[in-house]
Protein backbone atom coordinates (compact mmCIF):
# COMPACT_ATOMS: atom_id res chain seq x y z
CA UNK A 1 0.00 0.00 0.00
CA UNK A 2 1.51 3.56 -0.39
CA UNK A 3 1.46 6.34 2.10
CA UNK A 4 1.00 9.38 0.59
CA UNK A 5 0.60 12.84 2.49
CA UNK A 6 1.32 15.54 -0.10
CA UNK A 7 -1.96 16.40 -2.00
CA UNK A 8 0.25 16.12 -5.20
CA UNK A 9 1.40 12.65 -5.31
CA UNK A 10 -2.08 11.28 -4.32
CA UNK A 11 -3.83 13.60 -7.31
CA UNK A 12 -0.28 11.71 -9.61
CA UNK A 13 -1.19 8.64 -7.64
CA UNK A 14 -4.42 8.70 -9.07
CA UNK A 15 -3.95 10.03 -12.71
CA UNK A 16 -1.96 7.10 -13.15
CA UNK A 17 -4.43 4.72 -12.08
CA UNK A 18 -6.69 6.48 -14.42
CA UNK A 19 -3.87 6.31 -16.94
CA UNK A 20 -3.99 2.41 -16.98
CA UNK A 21 -7.44 2.17 -16.77
CA UNK A 22 -7.54 1.65 -13.23
CA UNK A 23 -11.41 2.48 -11.67
CA UNK A 24 -10.46 4.28 -8.46
CA UNK A 25 -12.89 3.61 -5.55
CA UNK A 26 -12.47 5.92 -2.38
CA UNK A 27 -13.12 5.30 1.09
CA UNK A 28 -13.21 9.02 3.41
CA UNK A 29 -12.52 8.62 6.62
CA UNK A 30 -11.17 10.39 9.76
CA UNK A 31 -9.18 6.97 11.04
CA UNK A 32 -10.23 5.19 14.25
CA UNK A 33 -10.96 2.47 11.79
CA UNK A 34 -13.65 -0.44 12.59
CA UNK A 35 -15.42 -2.71 10.86
CA UNK A 36 -17.90 -0.65 9.43
CA UNK A 37 -14.88 1.32 7.80
CA UNK A 38 -13.52 -2.08 6.65
CA UNK A 39 -16.77 -2.76 5.10
CA UNK A 40 -16.66 0.38 2.63
CA UNK A 41 -12.95 -0.85 1.47
CA UNK A 42 -14.40 -4.05 0.71
CA UNK A 43 -17.29 -2.70 -1.37
CA UNK A 44 -14.72 0.10 -2.70
CA UNK A 45 -12.59 -3.05 -3.97
CA UNK A 46 -15.95 -5.43 -5.18
CA UNK A 47 -16.55 -2.22 -8.02
CA UNK A 48 -13.41 -0.62 -8.12
CA UNK A 49 -10.08 -1.56 -9.56
CA UNK A 50 -7.80 0.65 -6.75
CA UNK A 51 -9.18 1.44 -3.85
CA UNK A 52 -7.70 4.78 -1.95
CA UNK A 53 -8.85 5.89 1.56
CA UNK A 54 -8.01 8.94 3.31
CA UNK A 55 -6.69 9.44 7.07
CA UNK A 56 -7.53 13.02 8.14
CA UNK A 57 -9.72 14.38 11.45
CA UNK A 58 -11.33 17.57 9.63
CA UNK A 59 -11.16 20.79 11.75
CA UNK A 60 -13.49 22.38 10.03
CA UNK A 61 -16.38 19.96 10.80
CA UNK A 62 -15.94 19.96 14.86
CA UNK A 63 -17.75 23.11 16.08
CA UNK A 64 -16.57 21.70 19.86
CA UNK A 65 -12.86 21.97 20.33
CA UNK A 66 -12.78 19.42 23.45
CA UNK A 67 -14.29 17.17 20.74
CA UNK A 68 -11.96 17.32 18.09
CA UNK A 69 -9.04 17.00 21.07
CA UNK A 70 -10.31 13.64 22.36
CA UNK A 71 -11.12 12.52 19.33
CA UNK A 72 -9.22 8.57 18.89
CA UNK A 73 -6.41 8.34 17.00
CA UNK A 74 -4.58 5.69 16.12
CA UNK A 75 -2.91 6.20 12.74
CA UNK A 76 0.02 3.07 12.52
CA UNK A 77 -2.77 0.79 13.26
CA UNK A 78 -5.28 1.84 11.22
CA UNK A 79 -3.11 1.43 7.98
CA UNK A 80 -2.16 -1.85 9.20
CA UNK A 81 -5.76 -2.37 9.09
CA UNK A 82 -5.97 -1.13 5.66
CA UNK A 83 -2.99 -2.68 4.23
CA UNK A 84 -4.89 -6.11 5.12
CA UNK A 85 -8.17 -5.91 4.01
CA UNK A 86 -6.39 -4.57 0.05
CA UNK A 87 -6.14 -0.32 0.35
CA UNK A 88 -3.96 0.20 -2.85
CA UNK A 89 -3.11 3.86 -1.52
CA UNK A 90 -3.87 5.89 1.77
CA UNK A 91 -3.80 9.22 1.63
CA UNK A 92 -2.82 10.93 5.27
CA UNK A 93 -2.43 14.89 4.42
CA UNK A 94 -2.15 17.63 7.08
CA UNK A 95 -4.47 20.59 7.24
CA UNK A 96 -2.04 22.76 5.98
CA UNK A 97 -1.29 20.79 2.69
CA UNK A 98 -4.76 19.86 2.38
CA UNK A 99 -6.61 23.88 2.81
CA UNK A 100 -3.56 25.50 1.95
CA UNK A 101 -4.57 28.48 4.45
CA UNK A 102 -7.57 29.19 1.70
CA UNK A 103 -10.96 29.88 4.05
CA UNK A 104 -13.77 27.36 3.49
CA UNK A 105 -16.38 27.80 0.81
CA UNK A 106 -20.17 27.80 1.76
CA UNK A 107 -22.17 25.18 -0.05
CA UNK A 108 -26.19 25.40 -0.59
CA UNK A 109 -27.41 22.86 0.97
CA UNK A 110 -30.77 23.90 0.19
CA UNK A 111 -32.12 23.52 3.77
CA UNK A 112 -30.58 19.82 3.96
CA UNK A 113 -28.92 20.60 6.91
CA UNK A 114 -31.83 23.17 8.88
CA UNK A 115 -32.86 19.49 11.17
CA UNK A 116 -31.42 16.58 13.02
CA UNK A 117 -27.85 17.26 13.22
CA UNK A 118 -27.48 20.92 11.78
CA UNK A 119 -28.84 22.44 14.68
CA UNK A 120 -27.02 20.84 17.52
CA UNK A 121 -23.92 21.26 15.11
CA UNK A 122 -23.97 24.11 13.65
CA UNK A 123 -21.58 24.65 10.67
CA UNK A 124 -20.59 21.00 10.55
CA UNK A 125 -21.98 20.11 7.30
CA UNK A 126 -20.16 23.04 5.78
CA UNK A 127 -17.25 21.55 7.06
CA UNK A 128 -17.66 18.04 5.68
CA UNK A 129 -18.48 19.51 2.34
CA UNK A 130 -15.43 21.21 2.49
CA UNK A 131 -13.16 18.11 3.09
CA UNK A 132 -14.69 15.98 0.87
CA UNK A 133 -14.40 18.33 -1.94
CA UNK A 134 -10.56 18.77 -1.16
CA UNK A 135 -10.33 15.20 -0.98
CA UNK A 136 -12.25 14.15 -3.91
CA UNK A 137 -10.11 16.93 -5.77
CA UNK A 138 -6.42 15.64 -5.15
CA UNK A 139 -7.96 12.14 -4.87
CA UNK A 140 -10.41 11.99 -7.99
CA UNK A 141 -12.26 8.75 -7.22
CA UNK A 142 -14.70 7.89 -9.38
CA UNK A 143 -16.63 6.03 -7.16
CA UNK A 144 -16.74 7.27 -3.19
CA UNK A 145 -18.28 4.63 -0.40
CA UNK A 146 -20.10 6.19 2.67
CA UNK A 147 -22.03 4.58 5.86
CA UNK A 148 -25.20 4.99 6.04
CA UNK A 149 -24.72 5.52 9.61
CA UNK A 150 -24.14 8.98 8.69
CA UNK A 151 -27.60 9.20 6.82
CA UNK A 152 -27.90 13.26 7.25
CA UNK A 153 -24.48 13.46 5.83
CA UNK A 154 -24.50 11.15 3.08
CA UNK A 155 -27.74 12.86 1.73
CA UNK A 156 -25.64 16.33 1.97
CA UNK A 157 -22.80 14.88 -0.07
CA UNK A 158 -25.48 13.11 -2.57
CA UNK A 159 -26.91 16.55 -2.93
CA UNK A 160 -24.01 18.78 -3.30
CA UNK A 161 -22.53 15.83 -5.77
CA UNK A 162 -25.83 15.96 -7.76
CA UNK A 163 -26.22 19.58 -8.37
CA UNK A 164 -22.43 20.43 -8.87
CA UNK A 165 -22.21 17.51 -11.38
CA UNK A 166 -18.96 16.35 -9.45
CA UNK A 167 -18.14 13.44 -11.70
CA UNK A 168 -17.65 10.39 -8.43
CA UNK A 169 -20.18 8.26 -7.92
CA UNK A 170 -21.56 8.30 -4.24
CA UNK A 171 -22.17 4.72 -3.28
CA UNK A 172 -24.26 4.49 0.12
CA UNK A 173 -23.11 1.32 1.98
CA UNK A 174 -25.12 -0.35 4.69
CA UNK A 175 -24.38 0.55 8.50
CA UNK A 176 -22.95 -2.33 10.06
CA UNK A 177 -23.79 -3.03 13.79
CA UNK A 178 -22.11 -5.05 16.54
CA UNK A 179 -23.94 -7.85 18.08
CA UNK A 180 -26.07 -6.11 20.34
CA UNK A 181 -27.53 -3.47 17.45
CA UNK A 182 -24.96 -0.84 18.73
CA UNK A 183 -23.99 0.97 15.38
CA UNK A 184 -20.01 0.92 14.92
CA UNK A 185 -18.44 4.43 15.41
CA UNK A 186 -15.27 5.02 15.95
CA UNK A 187 -16.71 7.12 19.17
CA UNK A 188 -17.92 3.61 20.57
CA UNK A 189 -14.13 3.37 22.08
CA UNK A 190 -14.81 6.19 24.29
CA UNK A 191 -18.07 4.89 26.37
CA UNK A 192 -17.11 3.25 29.79
CA UNK A 193 -18.64 -0.10 30.50
CA UNK A 194 -21.36 1.29 31.85
CA UNK A 195 -22.11 3.11 28.75
CA UNK A 196 -21.46 0.68 26.66
CA UNK A 197 -24.01 -1.76 27.95
CA UNK A 198 -27.02 1.21 27.66
CA UNK A 199 -25.67 2.34 24.22
CA UNK A 200 -27.99 0.05 22.43
CA UNK A 201 -31.20 0.88 23.53
CA UNK A 202 -30.74 4.15 20.62
CA UNK A 203 -31.15 1.10 17.92
CA UNK A 204 -34.09 -0.73 20.22
CA UNK A 205 -35.47 2.85 20.48
CA UNK A 206 -35.40 2.92 16.09
CA UNK A 207 -36.66 -0.59 16.41
CA UNK A 208 -39.75 0.64 18.66
CA UNK A 209 -40.63 2.87 15.81
CA UNK A 210 -40.04 0.44 12.88
CA UNK A 211 -42.78 -1.99 14.36
CA UNK A 212 -45.32 1.03 14.42
CA UNK A 213 -44.20 2.73 11.43
CA UNK A 214 -47.16 3.13 8.81
CA UNK A 215 -49.42 1.39 11.01
CA UNK A 216 -49.95 3.90 13.82
CA UNK A 217 -49.36 7.40 13.24
CA UNK A 218 -46.09 9.35 13.07
CA UNK A 219 -46.42 10.65 16.38
CA UNK A 220 -47.68 6.90 18.19
CA UNK A 221 -44.64 5.42 15.98
CA UNK A 222 -42.30 8.22 17.41
CA UNK A 223 -43.68 8.11 21.26
CA UNK A 224 -42.89 4.32 20.89
CA UNK A 225 -39.26 5.22 20.68
CA UNK A 226 -39.37 7.76 23.28
CA UNK A 227 -40.52 4.99 25.98
CA UNK A 228 -37.79 3.04 25.31
CA UNK A 229 -35.85 5.45 25.94
CA UNK A 230 -37.44 6.42 28.85
CA UNK A 231 -36.35 3.02 30.70
CA UNK A 232 -32.98 5.08 31.16
CA UNK A 233 -32.54 8.32 32.63
CA UNK A 234 -28.51 8.60 31.69
CA UNK A 235 -29.63 9.02 27.70
CA UNK A 236 -29.48 12.51 27.16
CA UNK A 237 -31.91 12.88 23.84
CA UNK A 238 -30.96 15.07 21.40
CA UNK A 239 -33.51 14.26 18.68
CA UNK A 240 -35.50 11.12 17.66
CA UNK A 241 -37.75 11.80 14.90
CA UNK A 242 -39.42 10.74 11.31
CA UNK A 243 -38.41 11.58 8.17
CA UNK A 244 -38.73 11.86 4.35
CA UNK A 245 -36.38 9.44 3.25
CA UNK A 246 -35.02 11.47 0.47
CA UNK A 247 -35.09 14.83 1.88
CA UNK A 248 -34.94 14.50 5.66
CA UNK A 249 -37.65 16.28 6.28
CA UNK A 250 -39.51 15.79 9.58
CA UNK A 251 -42.70 13.53 8.69
CA UNK A 252 -46.36 14.63 10.99
CA UNK A 253 -48.08 12.23 8.49
CA UNK A 254 -47.25 9.34 6.07
CA UNK A 255 -48.10 11.42 3.47
CA UNK A 256 -48.77 8.09 1.08
CA UNK A 257 -45.07 7.68 1.28
CA UNK A 258 -44.26 3.57 1.34
CA UNK A 259 -40.51 4.44 2.99
CA UNK A 260 -39.06 7.11 5.86
CA UNK A 261 -36.36 7.23 8.15
CA UNK A 262 -36.24 7.34 11.96
CA UNK A 263 -33.17 9.19 12.81
CA UNK A 264 -31.47 9.43 16.09
CA UNK A 265 -29.09 11.39 18.59
CA UNK A 266 -28.43 11.12 22.23
CA UNK A 267 -25.62 12.26 24.76
CA UNK A 268 -24.12 8.66 26.27
CA UNK A 269 -21.91 9.62 28.62
CA UNK A 270 -18.82 11.53 27.01
CA UNK A 271 -19.59 10.50 24.02
CA UNK A 272 -22.77 11.63 21.72
CA UNK A 273 -24.12 8.78 19.53
CA UNK A 274 -26.32 8.94 16.38
CA UNK A 275 -28.09 6.23 14.53
CA UNK A 276 -30.88 6.26 12.29
CA UNK A 277 -33.32 2.94 10.63
CA UNK A 278 -35.34 2.78 7.13
CA UNK A 279 -38.57 2.44 7.74
CA UNK A 280 -40.37 0.41 5.33
CA UNK A 281 -44.61 -0.04 4.60
CA UNK A 282 -44.92 -3.65 4.82
O1 LIG B 1 -17.74 10.29 8.06
C1 LIG B 1 -16.59 10.69 8.30
O2 LIG B 1 -15.75 9.95 8.81
C2 LIG B 1 -16.22 12.10 7.95
O3 LIG B 1 -17.28 12.97 8.16
C3 LIG B 1 -15.64 12.26 6.53
C4 LIG B 1 -16.68 11.91 5.48
C5 LIG B 1 -14.43 11.37 6.38
C6 LIG B 1 -15.23 13.70 6.30
O4 LIG B 1 -14.26 14.11 7.23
Amino acid sequence: MDRLSVPSEAAAWSAAQRRQGGRVGFVPTMGALHAGHLALVAEARRQCDRVAASIFVNPLQFNNPEDLARYPRQPEADARLLEEAGCDMLFQPDAEGLYHGTSPLRYELHGLDLHWEGPSRPGHFQGVVNVVERLFHYVRPDRAFFGEKDRQQLTIIRHVANTLHWPTVIVPCPTLRETDGLAMSSRNQRLGPADRARAPLLYRALQAVADLAFHHSVEEARQAGLDVLAGDPEIQLDHLGIAHPDTLVPLTHWDGLDRAVALIAAQVGPVRLIDNLDLRRG
